[in-house]
């Protein structure tokens, strides 16, 4: 039998290793046929190194050779020789090198792939990469993905280690957790009409486990929520998920900003700042119209409803006198931008539920076209400054009601970047948002609810408001955002009974429901609970901004699809009918 055990990878051999003979395994990346002389890449996760397989070597040797075809698995014993003078290529790990083959071995043949792996421009269609992610993976990126998180991984679990924190593993099998998505349910067979709920996080576990004297917690935990998927959403996703007691929120703070620096030195070779800028929900809205602001470029947002109401546009002074907003950014250089262009910004905002945008420009010591005839000179000069116009700038303002205003600009600034190259590559801001309010309001079920989870402590100098003025309590949560991504979220917990009921009765839980749902918690929380915080870190987000992609299903190694399927095993799927009895279920049709 052929002896395919390796002496070399296929990235390794060089120079050096001429005269050597070798053994490499792998798949057939291209064939080439010159003249006779038969020309293999061959390719494995670690290079691709060149075969040469001349005619005189043998005969059954090159009528094998001759067979070979795309992605066949082969085996291969040779000589390391060097190539031909000017045919080395110094983009190959292996580019001065061949190796000139005697013996070979196919291990497996290929059926002709769905699509050509050695051709890396090939744009394939996403449902085609994802019903054979295997086959994608052989291509290269997704797999340096996964080389990628799996260095992240050490990296996290060397730095927690350090700092004594213990992973422990927690249970997938549980009950509802407070996060507030979809529950994935599992029915029990022993307890037919019974179900499981996997963990959306392991927030209630991990409390447990302060309560239980462990101090420092974490885990690469695998989390799941039945939720609307987007570009940085799956189904089923990773934290890095800690908690920590007797610690405060600037030490929880400096330990997570070692970490993502420690992640981005070690995986990245980047030198990232701490610590990290620091600001408020309130601000944050105010800035930047969202709560994950992207803080590369500029464009911050102004309120100008000051100015805006001496003006003569009766768009601006109805909507400020009907409580609405007018506020505005201004774009650098952006008097360039043709009426066309601004057309568009107008139809973008209208799909975001405004009315419009209007823009002004400045050109010397005034500002023209577009809205500037409603602004007296006054009004203008105040603008310029307000915004710190220079000449050739344009100034973008939306006036509507607040949180529309403020998603409609915030959509726009972060397409203006885009579309004039504001954004530099490798280029990292990140910012600590705190100050969450305690609870928002749910107008379609007319009733308060938490803004990130009930066991969330409020800003202790707001604790007076909580049962006259709620909506105005802040909390102690805070939200980790780099580049537009909420990359993390966490909070100082409750730890005291008393508060926790008056939470309970401000979110109209009534004693059984709170049983029903949480009663094992709050019965652990009566036994001496330590003052404890944390937090949980998205994992697929971080090494999707590592490696800098938008889209979170190229760092997962088997990702859903948006309508959260798997076209490769084709889940969900139906189950056979002895299944659905055994678990005492009946389809509704
Ligand atoms: P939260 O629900 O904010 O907090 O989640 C924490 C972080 O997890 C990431 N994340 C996701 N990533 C990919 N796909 C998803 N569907 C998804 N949902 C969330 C985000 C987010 O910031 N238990 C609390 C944390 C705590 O209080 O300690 C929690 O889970 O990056």
């Amino acid at each position: 039998m052929f002896d395919f055990r390796r002496s070399h990878d296929c990235g390794a051999l060089k120079k050096e290793d001429i005269g050597q003979s070798v053994t490499l395994s792998g798949w057939v990346h291209r064939r080439r046929d010159h003249g006779g002389v038969i020309f293999i890449d061959l390719r494995d996760r670690f290079g691709l190194t060149q075969l040469v397989i001349d005619p005189h070597t043998g005969e059954k040797l090159y009528a094998m050779a001759n067979q070979l075809r795309q992605e066949w698995v082969i085996s291969v014993k040779g000589k390391v020789i060097a190539r031909q003078e000017g045919m080395s290529n110094p983009k190959m790990k292996t580019g001065d090198i061949e190796i000139d083959v005697n013996d070979l071995d196919i291990l497996s043949k290929s059926k002709v792939p769905p699509f050509t792996i050695a051709d890396e421009n090939l744009n394939v269609n996403d449902e085609l990469r994802l019903k054979y992610r295997y086959l994608d993976m052989r291509r290269g990126p997704i797999l340096d993905n996964l080389i990628l998180r799996h260095k992240t991984m050490m990296c996290v679990r060397k730095f927690m280690d350090n700092n004594q924190f213990v992973e422990v593993t927690t249970p997938l099998l549980g009950k509802s957790t407070p996060e507030g998505s979809r529950d994935y349910l599992v029915p029990s067979r022993i307890h037919p009409g019974h179900f499981y709920a996997l963990p959306q996080s392991p927030q209630l576990f991990k409390q447990i486990l302060m309560v239980g004297g462990l101090d420092r917690y974490f885990q690469i935990a695998p989390c799941l929520r039945d939720e609307d998927l987007r570009a940085d959403r799956q189904p089923e996703f990773s934290q890095i998920d800690m908690e920590m007691s007797f610690a405060t929120k600037e030490e929880l703070f400096k330990l997570v900003e070692g970490l993502m620096h420690s992640i981005f030195k070690e995986c990245r070779g980047l030198e990232i700042q701490t610590p990290f800028r620091h600001i408020t929900h309130h601000d944050c809205l105010e800035n930047y119209g969202t709560d994950k602001p992207d803080l590369r470029f500029g464009m911050s947002l102004k309120t100008i409803d000051d100015i805006a109401k001496h003006s003569t546009g009766t768009l601006f002074i109805e909507a400020i006198e009907s409580g609405n907003t007018v506020k505005g950014f201004c774009v650098k250089g952006g008097a360039d931008l043709s009426r066309k262009t601004l057309e568009d910004y107008v139809a973008f905002v209208n799909l975001l539920g405004v009315k419009g945008v209007a823009w002004m420009k400045r050109q010397g010591n005034e500002l023209t076209t577009g809205v500037a005839k409603f602004f007296p000179v006054e009004q203008q000069a105040q603008l310029i400054e307000r915004f710190d116009m220079q000449e050739g700038d344009l100034l973008l303002i939306v006036a509507d009601e607040k949180s529309l205003t403020n998603k409609a600009l915030d959509h726009l600034r972060r397409r203006i970047a885009k579309e004039r190259n504001l954004i530099k590559p490798d280029h990292f801001e990140f910012l600590w948002v705190t100050e969450f309010p305690l609870f928002n309001w749910n107008a379609e079920e007319q009733r308060i609810e938490s803004e990130h989870h009930p066991f969330t402590s409020p800003l202790f100098e707001d604790i007076h408001l909580l049962k006259t003025d709620p909506l105005k309590v802040r909390s102690l949560s805070y939200d980790l955002v780099l580049n537009g991504y909420e990359l993390a979220s966490g909070s100082q917990r409750i730890h005291n009974g008393d508060l926790q009921q008056t939470i309970f009765e401000q979110l109209k839980l009534t004693a059984d429901e709170i049983n029903q749902r949480f009663g094992f918690f709050i019965e652990a929380l009566s036994y001496g609970t330590p003052p404890h915080l944390g937090a949980a870190l998205g994992f697929d987000r971080i090494i999707m901004l590592l490696i800098g992609t938008d889209n979170i299903r190229e760092v997962i190694a088997f990702p859903k699809t948006q309508k959260a399927t798997d076209l490769m095993m084709e889940a969900p799927s139906d189950i056979p009918e002895k299944q659905l009895k055994e678990l005492k279920l009946r389809i509704l049709s």
